[in-house]
């Protein structure tokens, strides 16, 4: 089977960076067609910097990297510097990118790229608040009928918020164009933190990145050393959930996950509950559903996956 084309839209973020490498490290399964920052974990000239260092950590200097939007649609950014470091990428010590970004703003690639390949061909996967998704939406509302799938990390339902108590960073970063997003139309598979927190990096887990004794072996657990402490912390878990590589990892073995289709809104007007993601998990609305909202993962095949793909770069 042909690979499949993707953009990743991301906001780099130590998981981010473990979703992108797993993603460059499946050439069979997956065509990296290009990355589009977003302002999110860390301001946007920090993501679209990230990005780049880590293409160039997986040795791919010549992929795509595009500055999207700097901040939400109508709200001020938040960042998430307490959770990711004051650089996004705290952990390892790595070079500052020598690629440069590509030229051109990333929603305007988002939406020519749709335009140029067939339709049903390119599948969009943010990994951050889905500002550029949905700006690219309200700028090219042809491209929704274009797109093959949208997977993308965010939201939460049974595990509930992260940033607040109602909702999950990504959302909540940009509420509105969550809702654009979800209101599409578009094939939406979703992985929030109900599935994203059952793909803890354990201890053991982490040893075996190290074990690959390689650039990005060593560079993906010294992420995680520092990303996990923060969910340590707070949810006294074993180890730091690795959200975003849930994205790609369903791009390569969908069977190792599962949830149900089902009628998920956003909340982007009660202060209290603002970028709620609202699944209807029982069915008891008669709201069409709008999105494959994923539940669980098997997680030993996650990280066996994982593993045996960063072992390749
Ligand atoms: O809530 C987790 C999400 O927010 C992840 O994508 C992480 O990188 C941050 O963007
Ligand atoms: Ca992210």
């Amino acid at each position: 089977m042909a690979a499949r084309k993707i953009i990743i839209d991301t906001d780099p973020g130590q998981d981010d960076a473990v979703a992108i490498l797993l993603a460059l490290a499946s050439p069979d399964e997956i065509e990296v067609l290009g990355l589009t920052a977003v302002a999110g974990n860390v301001p946007l000239e920090l993501t679209a910097k990230n990005a780049r260092i880590v293409c160039e950590l997986a040795g791919r200097p010549d992929i795509p990297v595009y500055a999207g939007c700097d901040r939400p649609m109508n709200r001020e950014l938040v960042t998430a510097e307490h959770v990711h470091g004051k650089t996004g990428l705290d952990g390892p010590v790595l070079p500052d990118p020598e690629m440069p970004l590509a030229d051109g703003h990333g929603v305007d690639f988002i939406i020519d790229t749709l335009r140029a390949h067939a339709p049903g061909t390119v599948t969009l996967c943010p990994l951050g608040p889905l500002t550029n998704i949905a700006t690219a939406i309200e700028k090219a509302p042809d491209i929704v009928e274009r797109v093959q799938q949208i997977v993308l990390m965010g939201g939460a339902y049974f595990e509930v918020g992260n940033i607040t108590p109602a909702a999950e960073f990504n959302i909540y970063v940009d509420p509105q164009a969550a809702d654009i997003v979800f209101k599409s139309g578009a094939d939406i598979v979703v992985m929030p933190l109900d599935v994203t927190h059952d793909a803890l990096v354990t201890p053991h887990r982490n040893d075996a990145f190290r074990a690959l004794d390689s650039k990005v072996g060593h560079a993906v657990a010294e992420m995680t050393d520092f990303f996990e402490r923060f969910d340590k912390e707070k949810y006294g878990s074993d180890g730091a959930p690795l959200h975003d590589p849930c994205v790609t990892a369903y791009l390569i073995q969908p069977e190792l996950f599962s949830g149900r289709f089902v009628n998920v809104q956003i909340e982007t007007r009660s202060p209290l509950t603002m970028g709620m993601t609202v699944a209807d998990w029982w069915g008891v609305t008669d709201h069409p559903p709008n999105a494959l909202f994923i539940s669980d993962v098997d997680a030993d095949g996650f990280f066996k996956l994982l593993t045996e793909r960063l072992a390749r770069l």
